[in-house]
């Protein structure tokens, strides 16, 4: 569609720009708390309930305290939490186990949000990392991180979430051919009605640094996650991705990184029309609360770059800013 502009002076783009009720009137996109989604780290290791250096403003929580921030949540308007577990290193192992306990950390957690909270919505991690001794989402055989062994894993890790009261299920793991096997899973299991938010394009991406701290896989990981996770230099193969993870049963799909990522969001949801979500990770998130609390640049950054992903047609955000913007926006 080609915008008809008269020549100046009958065009004089500024009319509407004059006022702040001219401004609201004629403003495009909007962000609202209705559009936000709140990760959370949680811990049961003493001790280690504590803030993330690398990310200001952000604790380790006890699973009494991710309750509180859920109560929180919700009556601050924000519809739903994400839940990441800082694990007991003595619980990890190379078979990552702990992943599929039924009452591990985070599905403790779940079931202790759902039973004081029930109108939030909960979304898990899925993916071996927080249980896995080398830090690898997936299993690691001989240096190789494995596809097929990986899905089985984490098709059980998804049904035990499911059980302890999920709401929506988020494969973070970037292996081939997760979500199919989740959805029949979970069909087959009778949880037809979990839903399963996809990280489609996940970049192997240097702004993750900070959440390996909060989650303390930092030291467990050796290498990087190239072999799995996206290379940043790639576009048309996040279209491939969510095409596959659309096909597969996903209900929602993400790009992540967020921020560096807007031209993926931007051709995601033009190109398939489903729920899009991003994530401003935590390294975007470090990176902006660094530099507020510098006094380098203004809070209003926060929204800023909020906005900037309604404007790339993504419906949600995980963002860490959660709660602050929820204030800032009521
Ligand atoms: C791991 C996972 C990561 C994040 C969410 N799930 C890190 C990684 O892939 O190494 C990153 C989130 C953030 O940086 O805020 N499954």
């Amino acid at each position: 569609m080609t915008p008809v502009i008269a020549p100046f002076p009958a065009n004089r783009p500024r009319r509407l720009r004059r006022t702040a009720a001219l401004r609201d009137l004629a403003q495009e996109n909007r962000l609202s708390v209705k559009d936000l989604i709140w990760p959370l780290f949680v811990t049961d290791v003493p001790g280690a309930d504590a803030p993330v250096a690398s990310m200001p403003g952000v604790s380790r929580l006890t699973v009494d305290g991710v309750v509180k921030a859920a109560e929180e949540a919700a009556q601050l308007g924000i519809p739903a939490v994400c839940l990441f577990p800082y694990t007991d290193p003595a619980l990890k192992t190379e078979t990552c186990e702990e992943a599929w306990n039924p009452d591990n950390l985070s599905n403790r957690a779940v079931r202790a949000i759902k039973a004081a909270v029930p109108e939030i919505a909960v979304m898990t991690d899925v993916a071996l990392d927080p249980y896995n001794a080398l830090g690898h989402d997936g299993i690691v055989r001989d240096g190789v991180i494995v596809n097929d062994e990986t899905v089985e894993a984490l098709v059980k890790m998804a049904l035990a979430q499911a059980e302890a009261g999920a709401d929506i299920l988020g494969p973070s793991d970037m292996m081939d051919g997760r979500i199919g096997a989740m959805r029949s899973a979970l069909e087959a299991g009778g949880h037809k009605d979990v839903a399963i938010l996809s990280y489609a394009a996940k970049y192997a991406s240097a702004f993750y640094g900070p959440f390996r701290d909060a989650v303390g896989a930092s030291g467990a990981l050796k290498g990087d996650k190239k072999t799995y996770q996206m290379n940043p230099g790639n576009a048309d193969e996040a279209i491939r991705l969510v095409a596959r993870d659309l096909a597969e049963g996903a209900d929602m799909v993400m790009v992540k990184p967020g921020m560096p990522y807007l031209d993926i969001c931007a051709a995601v949801k033009a190109r398939f029309a489903v729920p899009t979500f991003a994530y401003q990770v935590s390294g975007e998130y470090a990176m902006l609360k660094g530099a507020i609390l510098q006094g380098w640049v203004k809070e209003d950054v926060m929204l800023e770059s909020l906005l900037a992903f309604r404007r790339a047609g993504c419906d949600g955000i995980l963002t860490y800013f959660a709660p602050d913007v929820a204030r800032l926006l009521s």
